[in-house]
C-alpha cells in the first residue's frame, strides 16, 4: 500500500493521521498514513530511510527548515516560505518540497469563512516561521495593505523588506498600532503559553473586523477571547487551516481534492471530547 507519514518531535498528538485517513476513506484512495517520530538530531537520515519506500510526508515542528534544506527541488511557494511541510517522492526518485500552510490559511479564510482579501487592510501579528509561510499567498490576493507587527520590530522589518516585491507590506511594533484594519491574524506563538500578544488597548476593532488565530484548542484561545470581547465581527481559530493545509498536501500526492467540511466537523467533535 502507498505509504505516507508525518515527521515531528514530539508527534504523538498529531491530528494528521486522522485527517488523512478520513480523506482517504472519503475519496476511495488506498493509502497508509502514520506518525514518524524523528530523532531531534537525525531528521535527514530518518527521512531518507522512509523515502526508500514511502511516497510522501508531512513535516511539522521542529523539522520544517531542515526539510527545506534536505530536498532536491522546491516549489516557488516553499522557496519563499523558507520551510517545507510537504515532501513528495517524484517519479524519478528525487524529493520535492512544498509548503501548503499559506494556501491552507487562505482557503480557510476565503472559502470556508467567506472572507474577501482583495482591497482589505490586513494586520499580521508575529514575525516567525508561521508568518513567513503565509505572506506570499496573502499578498497574492491583493490586499490594500499588510502590516507585520512584532515584539522584536527588526524581525518584522526584515520580513517586510524580503516580501516588498510582492505587495504593500510594512512593519510595525505593537504599541504603534492605532489604525483599524479589516483582518487581524495572530501568528505569534503567544497562545501556546496562554498569553495574548501585547496589542495596544487603543487599537479600535470595528464590527466588521475578522480576527483569526492560527492556533486552536479545546477552549477558545486568549486571542479569540480578546477579539470577541473587543467586538470583532467574526472570530476564527486555526483548526480550519490545519484541515486545509492537509487537503492541499493530499491533492499534491493523490491529484484528488477532499472535501474538508465533514473532516473539520469530526476534528471539532474530537477536540470537544479531549
Ligand atoms: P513560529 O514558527 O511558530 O512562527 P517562531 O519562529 O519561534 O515560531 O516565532 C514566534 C513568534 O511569536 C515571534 O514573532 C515571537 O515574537 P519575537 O520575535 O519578538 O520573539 C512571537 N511571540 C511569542 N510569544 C509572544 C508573546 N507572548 N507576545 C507577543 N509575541 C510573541
Amino acid at each position: 500500500m502507498d505509504q505516507y507519514v508525518v515527521f515531528g518531535n514530539p508527534i504523538g498528538h498529531s491530528k494528521s493521521p486522522l485527517i488523512h485517513r478520513l480523506f482517504a476513506a472519503q475519496t476511495g484512495e488506498e493509502l497508509e498514513y502514520d506518525t514518524l517520530l524523528a530523532p531531534l538530531d537525525d531528521f535527514t537520515a530518518c527521512a531518507q530511510g522512509f523515502f526508500k519506500q514511502g511516497l510522501g510526508a508531512n513535516v511539522t515542528v521542529p523539522f520544517k527548515e531542515e526539510a527545506f534544506r534536505l530536498v532536491d527541488s522546491l516549489t516557488p511557494r516553499a522557496q519563499r516560505a523558507g520551510a517545507v511541510n510537504t515532501l513528495s517522492r517524484l517519479a524519478d526518485g528525487r524529493l520535492q518540497g512544498d509548503n501548503t500552510d499559506g494556501a491552507g490559511l487562505v482557503r480557510d479564510l476565503t472559502v470556508n469563512a467567506g472572507v474577501e482579501l482583495a482591497g482589505k487592510r490586513i494586520l499580521l501579528l508575529g514575525a516567525g516561521g508561521a508568518v513567513r509561510g503565509v505572506l506570499e499567498p496573502l499578498l497574492a490576493h491583493n490586499p490594500a495593505s499588510l502590516v507585520i507587527a512584532n515584539r522584536t520590530v527588526e524581525k518584522a522589518e526584515q520580513l517586510a523588506r524580503e516580501f516588498a516585491d510582492l505587495g504593500p507590506v510594512a512593519a510595525s511594533g505593537f504599541s504603534w498600532l492605532k489604525e483599524p484594519v479589516d483582518l487581524i491574524i495572530n501568528a505569534t506563538s503567544a497562545s501556546l503559553a496562554g498569553e495574548l500578544p501585547p496589542i495596544d488597548p487603543s487599537l479600535i476593532i470595528p464590527g466588521q473586523t475578522v480576527c483569526y488565530d492560527m492556533m486552536y484548542g479545546k477552549e477558545p484561545t486568549p486571542f479569540c477571547v480578546w477579539a470577541k470581547a473587543h467586538g470583532a465581527g467574526q472570530v476564527l481559530d486555526g483548526l480550519g487551516m490545519l484541515a486545509e493545509q492537509a487537503a492541499e498536501a493530499f491533492f499534491i500526492w493523490r491529484g484528488v481534492r477532499p472535501d474538508t467540511s465533514s473532516v473539520l466537523a469530526e476534528l471539532r467533535r474530537q477536540l470537544a471530547r479531549a
